[in-house]
């Protein structure tokens, strides 16, 4: 991966403008100085998306994506930081530069490594596939055949056999020119305490896993017979593989998929049987649960989403949480239901295909299927029972966005049960009362996760009030963009007052960038954090725009967040006995605010 001189990446910036580059994807309305537009990246009927010209920021208070151009096409477009950097040069037409130096050279070593893992993996593939036709392979081909895996089947997806040993691969990769290290970064090989190097798939079925540039990035290995404690085997993470951001067989789906919607199924012999069958929209995840990160890469390639996970009660449970975050990442979601089977292959080895299609045209908005499946579960003509599942029911319809759409199914619901729409409509209000409430309190929560992560729930996480951790907020942001606050607080602002660990790291990180520039720069401050978590949490502290005297609204904001710290210290000296001690704190919190 080329590393770009920080003049290319300046020069980009100064030639683009957000809102340019964001009306590609979102309608957007003038809002003073502002702009306002559907959010892209989460499901919503009313604007919440903010892009601020000025600050060349945007940010979402829907769902608290934020950040500076290249954060938006990152997500809109799915890339990391250099191909959006690229698709951005190209629009702007600027050339972008290599940086010169040492870390040029470390590059271009990390892109040859890459290199050399995807030709292995390539090579491994091969070498899988080969090993199918040996006469050590019988007892896999006969699997194949029990599985129904036609030949033609086995082509199409590279499926392959992992010999029954220590070393076949290694040995013949290592003939082909590579080291025992570089194979076990490409997750082929393992290495134990003693040091000894074997084959990581060792008497298994191989399912290659292909990118959508058609580069092998990983293998799945299906154990071979049954009882085998890990059923499947899957590549550890590696410099080319990240299991949560890419999909099983989105390769061969993507074309079908843009037309028809992709169906995602849990195991890779889902995806297979169903090809076979014919319907080639399908995909699965990488052998851990749905992330936001493949959410987001199905609505890149699809307008719809079926959802057609095992019947089992595990299944369903991952259906549900499935079907939330497709949503939230603004997928439109429906969702295949059967009986009979446990899962989609078996179905259409039963059934056949004809009875899956009839599946597929039969499948039920993701609303109406989780309703219908809330409904099971109660018996309604027992009161206690009607009540619970109405109570449920309402949470589902507190969720949703369109008036519309929860009028047709309060009106349902007070059908079915013969209560009034008014007490359902009532109830569900007070849920979304209740939700809003409770919103700002979650993103206190979610910005103290690393904090939540090193120490579980510290006091000191419980007892931060709103009031301290908006003024920490509101002086972030001064001192950022306000170079007279700079000046006069530099001195005075303590790291300690700060809670959360992302708000002290921003604090030393705003210093430190507020002491080298002149001017602040917003959209330039998040290109230099990495943290993901950091960097959100920058976007929406300094999305906000401060009215009003800056340097005295600093002074009150650091005050309160003083006294809050030395009455917390003042607290802890009394558990420890020190009264006096604590004593001698609180006379100098007398007077103040906080
Ligand atoms: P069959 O049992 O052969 O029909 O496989 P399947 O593809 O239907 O898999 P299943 O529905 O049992 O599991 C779904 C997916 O979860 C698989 O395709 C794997 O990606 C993953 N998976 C299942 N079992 C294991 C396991 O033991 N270890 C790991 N790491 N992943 C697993
Ligand atoms: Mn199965």
């Amino acid at each position: 991966m080329p590393r770009y001189a920080q003049s290319s990446i300046n020069e980009v910036s100064r030639r683009t403008s957000l809102s340019d580059v964001v009306s590609g994807y979102v309608k957007l309305k003038r809002n003073g100085t502002n702009y306002v537009g559907l959010c892209p990246f989460h499901k919503e009927k009313t604007g919440s998306f903010h892009v601020d010209e000025d600050k060349q920021l945007f940010y979402c208070f829907g769902c608290g994506a934020g950040g500076n151009v290249y954060d938006f096409i990152m997500r809109a477009e799915n890339l990391d930081f250099v191909d959006a950097l690229q698709f951005l040069a190209q629009r702007a037409g600027v050339t972008l530069e290599e940086e010169r130096g040492t870390s040029k050279e470390k590059r271009e070593e990390d892109s040859d490594r890459r290199r050399r893992i995807l030709e292995m993996n390539r090579l491994a593939a091969r070498h899988f596939y080969e090993n199918l036709s040996t006469s050590g392979a019988e007892h896999a081909r006969a699997y194949m055949e029990r599985r129904g895996l036609s030949k033609r089947t086995a082509i199409k997806f590279g499926v392959g056999f992992a010999a029954d040993g220590w070393d076949d691969l290694l040995n013949f990769l290592k003939e082909s020119g590579y080291t025992q290290e570089e194979i076990v970064t490409a997750g082929l090989a393992v290495k134990n305490e003693k040091g000894r190097i074997y084959d990581k798939f060792r008497n298994r079925l191989m399912f290659p896993i292909i990118d959508v540039r058609g580069n092998v990035i990983a293998f799945g290995g299906r154990a071979l017979q049954e009882g085998d404690p890990a059923k499947y085997m899957n590549s550890p993470e590696t410099p080319v593989f990240h299991k949560g951001r890419n999909l099983f067989a989105l390769n061969l789906a993507k074309s079908v998929g843009a037309k028809n919607g992709l169906i995602l199924v849990e195991g890779y012999m889902d995806v297979i049987a169903l090809y076979q069958a014919g319907i080639e929209n399908v995909v699965a995840g990488l052998g851990t649960a749905l992330t936001e990160e493949q959410a987001r890469l199905l609505k890149r390639y699809a307008a719809q989403v079926y959802v057609c996970y095992d019947s089992d009660e595990a299944g369903q449970k991952a259906a549900q949480k499935a079907i939330g975050l497709l949503t939230e990442a603004g997928n439109t979601v429906k969702v295949i239901s059967y009986q009979g089977a446990k899962d989609p292959d078996e179905y259409i080895q039963k059934k056949g295909v004809e009875s899956f299609k009839a599946l597929l045209s039969d499948s039920k908005e993701s609303l109406e299927y989780q309703l219908l499946r809330l409904r099971q579960r109660y018996d309604i003509y027992d009161v206690s029972q009607k009540i619970s599942f109405l109570t449920e029911a309402a949470k589902i319809l507190a969720e949703i966005d369109s008036e519309m759409t929860r009028e047709v199914y309060i009106k349902r619901l007070a059908a079915e049960t013969d209560i009034s729409t008014e007490s359902i409509k009532t109830e569900i209000s007070k849920l979304i009362y209740y939700k809003q409430k409770k919103k700002t309190r979650k993103e206190i929560y979610a910005e103290n996760r690393t904090e939540r992560l090193d120490t579980g729930f510290t006091a000191a996480v419980q007892q931060q009030s709103i009031a301290t951790y908006k003024a920490e907020r509101l002086l972030l942001n001064l001192l950022f963009f306000h170079r007279r606050v700079y000046e006069v607080m530099a001195e005075r602002v303590e790291s300690e007052w700060f809670t959360g660990a992302i708000h002290k790291s921003l604090l030393s990180k705003i210093m430190a960038y507020r002491a080298g520039e002149e001017e602040a720069d917003a959209s330039a401050f998040l290109v230099t954090l990495t943290d993901e978590q950091e960097k959100q949490t920058a976007a929406s502290v300094l999305y906000e725009s401060f009215v009003g005297e800056a340097v005295q609204a600093a002074k009150e904001a650091a005050e309160k967040l003083e006294t809050a710290f030395l009455k917390k210290r003042a607290g802890e000296l009394v558990r420890e006995g020190k009264v006096k001690e604590a004593n001698e704190i609180l006379q100098r919190t007398k007077g103040r605010r906080g």
